[in-house]
């Protein structure tokens, strides 16, 4: 067949919008003789934003630290942009956890150039000097501005509602330009109705900033309505008597059209999320 539209050829870093950014190579996670997670074999593009869902202990969470490189698989494979992922936490991934992860000695504007300054200097923190320091200050300013803290910059989290720290956090994150966002329930301990802005807010950076988001959540219509794919995790196998033995795997993953999305979590579904 004459013409096609090859990509493949291309080779500016990160690769094409689409392209495949991390690559799980028949991954299992194993703590002695108890199986985690066992078989997960799936790629993540650029720009996608994966809703991952499954009962309490099927290994969300494990998935996410696989990622972050807090935790390396006992088997298998683990491929950021190509390269095999090295055990180690990196500027390239960013990370929200449903409790927030920012520092209460800092006030927020010191909370996210904590992330720059990392960043930049991982070995040697508070190194950054002069005109470096005050542009560094300039994108904190303009993160925490997207995130709508612009006029809390010298607030302490303690005077911080919990959606207000889940958006320091998330600016925290994003100042560093992450590959890959991942957000640990980030919601799951917010009130309804901020629970629907921040939706709104992530969507919205999610589509301005060309992220790719990989979201760990406990509720089905969150999963459906954030995501363009939506992966659960569960055991495909059962052993009564001996219920280690096997681990989760993706047992469900279906990239989401509007058709989909608008129509919600399919009944197979209500089986596999607490
Ligand atoms: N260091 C460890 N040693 C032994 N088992 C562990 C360790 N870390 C996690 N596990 C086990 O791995 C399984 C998966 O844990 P994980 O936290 O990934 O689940 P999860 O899907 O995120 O659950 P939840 O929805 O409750 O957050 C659990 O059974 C847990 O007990
Ligand atoms: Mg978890």
């Amino acid at each position: 067949m004459a013409g096609g539209t090859d990509m493949t050829g291309d080779t500016a870093t990160g690769g094409p919008p689409g392209g495949v950014i991390l690559s799980f190579r028949d991954v299992w996670v194993e703590y002695g003789d108890k199986v985690v997670l066992e078989r997960v074999a799936l790629d993540i593009a650029q720009g996608e934003f994966v809703s991952v869902v499954g009962p309490s202990g099927a290994g969300k969470s494990t998935f996410l630290r696989l990622v972050l490189g807090q935790e390396g698989p006992t088997r298998g494979q683990i491929l950021l942009d190509g390269t095999e992922l090295t055990p180690e936490c990196s500027p390239d991934r960013g990370v929200v956890f449903q409790r927030y992860s920012v520092f209460p000695h800092l006030t927020a504007l010191g909370n996210v150039m904590f992330g720059l300054e990392c960043a930049a200097s991982p070995l040697l923190g508070k190194l950054l000097g002069g005109a470096r320091r005050r542009a560094a200050r300039e994108e904190a300013v303009r993160m925490l501005e997207a995130v709508g803290l612009g006029h809390n910059l010298d607030v302490y989290p303690a005077q911080m509602s919990g959606g207000m720290q889940q958006r320091l956090a998330l600016a925290q994150a994003l100042v560093k330009h992450p590959r890959v966002l991942l957000l640990d329930e980030p919601f799951g301990a917010l009130d309804p109705g901020i629970r629907l802005d921040m939706h709104e807010l992530v969507g919205g950076l999610w589509q301005e900033h060309g992220l790719t988001i990989v979201m760990v959540t406990h509720d089905i219509n969150e999963a459906f309505k954030l995501g363009t794919r939506v992966l659960a995790f569960d055991k495909r196998r059962h052993d009564p008597h001996a219920p280690n033995r096997y681990g989760a795997t993706a047992v469900y993953d279906v990239k989401l059209d509007r058709k989909a999305r608008e129509a919600g979590p399919p009944a197979e579904l209500a089986g596999v999320v607490t």
